[in-house]
């Protein structure tokens, strides 16, 4: 938690993927918070700078531009985009993160068991490298982002909404709850040298045959949930002009719908926030305009 007695006055948060989901909602709420804020980006100038955050350039393909990026930095926020780079990329900075001096490192991790599957293995490695380090770190590790219905937007208008994931249950987290939970953990000056981890969730699961009835409230016609076979999804993502990797990633998160792999729910998040999580129908509600004709 925050020792709000603590001088954060001169604390220096570096974030890695800025320009992120996550990344920009903390940037956002770590701009109000007394401390200054190294945005990291491979497109500095694509970064809103002000009197707390400054921009930085950070491109994994320029090792010299990570350990410059590092210096002066007392905590470091890691995020990094879905990519099969990922791995080596995060690897890289946490190296000039531990060169550099800084205390703590929050890593975005997932929420999952230990698979196979994308990205969760890459993460299992991430995490283990991280484990071996002698430095405090905070890994988040948040069941499916709510935003993952972004891509159900266009389909839901056309009618064309489905997949693979059957009745099963799912609990999907707001990003921005990520992004305040994250700013916690930095923000905290108890256990700076402390290796933890938090298994953030929503409030409850969903099936997305129950998201369709909710959409059908919010948007007062019917929407329904057209269930698939693999096959018939992955030859429609494919049709639609998704790559071999991102098809796999998707029918693999269907995969982990059906089967409930992420229907736990954990209270993390308002026990850290002191207030309940987002649920899925305030996120449907806040986004509702994609999601019509
Ligand atoms: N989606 C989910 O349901 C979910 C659930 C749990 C965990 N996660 C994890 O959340 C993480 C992604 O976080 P996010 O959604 O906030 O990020 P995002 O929106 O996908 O943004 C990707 C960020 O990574 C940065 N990045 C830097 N170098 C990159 C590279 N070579 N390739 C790709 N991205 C690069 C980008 O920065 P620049 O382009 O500015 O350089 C950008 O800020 C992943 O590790 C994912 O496993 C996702």
């Amino acid at each position: 938690m925050v020792n709000q007695t603590g001088n954060r006055s001169q604390l220096r948060i570096a974030v890695a993927g800025a320009t992120g989901r996550v990344g920009r909602a903390l940037v956002a709420r770590l701009a109000k918070d007394p401390v200054q804020v190294v945005a990291l980006s491979r497109n500095a100038s694509s970064i809103a700078t002000s009197a707390s955050v400054q921009a930085a350039e950070a491109d994994f393909d320029k090792p010299s531009t990570l350990l410059e990026a590092m210096q002066g930095a007392d905590r470091l926020f890691l995020a990094h985009g879905t990519s099969d780079r990922q791995v080596a990329n995060e690897i890289a900075l946490i190296d000039a993160a531990v060169t550099a001096g800084v205390s703590h490192i929050v890593k975005l991790s997932a929420m999952g068991p230990p698979t196979r599957l994308h990205p969760f293995d890459w993460h299992m490695q991430i995490e283990a490298n991280l484990a071996g380090r002698e430095i405090g770190y905070t890994v988040l590790r948040p069941s499916s982002f709510v935003d993952t219905l972004n891509r159900a937007k266009a389909p839901v208008a056309e009618a064309t909404w489905g997949g693979a994931a059957g009745d099963g249950l799912v609990n999907l987290i707001d990003s921005r709850d990520v992004a305040e939970v994250a700013r916690v953990a930095l923000l905290d000056e108890l256990f700076l040298s402390s290796q933890r981890a938090y298994h953030l969730t929503g409030p409850a699961c969903v099936t997305m045959p129950q998201v369709a009835e909710e959409l059908s409230k919010l948007l007062d016609r019917p929407v329904t949930y057209q269930h698939r076979t693999r096959a018939e999804q992955r030859a429609l993502l494919i049709a639609s002009g998704s790559s071999e990797m991102v098809t796999d990633l998707l029918l693999g998160l269907d995969r982990i719908f059906r089967e409930g792999v992420l229907a736990e729910t954990t209270t993390t998040v308002s026990d850290l926030l002191g207030r309940p999580a987002r649920s899925v129908v305030q996120w449907l509600t806040d986004n509702l305009n994609g999601f019509m004709k």
